[in-house]
């Protein structure tokens, strides 16, 4: 399944995401800022292996956990490298940035979740990050560190992508499509009600 480098407005609004990404210090924060967002969403697919009764779906809740925590360490690491340089470079500090963030793995909530439910908004979720994540990749070209880094983890979320899709059709064979549309509308009425 293909990921499409990100939905058209994000596609459209690739001069913007070259603009945040290209300044040294938004760059810095973006990286730390989804660290943390990976970091957070690895703990919560950490706890969805513990309460799933599904044996196939806690190994494989745990791998991606593990893979989420790792892109937290990834970020973390290349965020502090630019961070050391700061000092040499730009001053202009910016706090946000107009654009959404990677993964929207900060809206997802376990408990009580039945797994065709957290699948469903994995998938979109993750198809999500690898969009952005392959945008992001390639405005970052001027920083060939911060890039593999981009292209290491949109590896992984597009094995996410996979495996939770595979994962909610073989649980719900009859309704995956729906639940995948379901979770596809929540997440946007989620971002239109201002949740990040
Ligand atoms: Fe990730
Ligand atoms: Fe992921």
């Amino acid at each position: 399944m293909a990921t499409g480098g990100g939905t058209r407005v994000d596609r459209m609004l690739r001069p913007v995401h070259r603009w945040v990404w290209g300044d040294f210090d938004r760059r810095v924060r973006k990286l730390l800022a989804f660290a943390e967002v990976e970091g957070d969403g690895g703990r919560d697919i950490l706890r969805a292996a513990e309460v799933t009764s599904d044996p196939l779906l806690r190994r494989l809740y745990l791998e991606h956990a593990i893979d989420e925590l790792r892109h937290a360490d990834l970020f973390r690491r290349r965020g502090a490298d630019l961070l050391k340089l700061r000092s040499t470079r730009s001053k202009v500090l910016f706090n946000t940035s107009p654009l959404p963030g990677g993964h929207g793995l900060d809206d997802l909530s376990i408990e009580g979740e039945p797994d065709h439910r957290l699948l469903a908004f994995l998938h979109v979720a993750e198809k999500a990050a690898a969009g952005r994540f392959a945008i992001y990749r390639d405005v970052v070209d001027d920083d060939p560190s911060t890039r593999a880094v981009f292209e290491e983890i949109l590896r992984d979320e597009v094995f996410h992508m996979n495996y939770t899709y595979t994962q909610l059709s073989r649980i719900s064979p009859r309704s995956y499509r729906r639940q995948v549309w379901r979770a596809r509308a929540s997440r946007g009425l989620a971002r239109v009600s201002g949740q990040p």
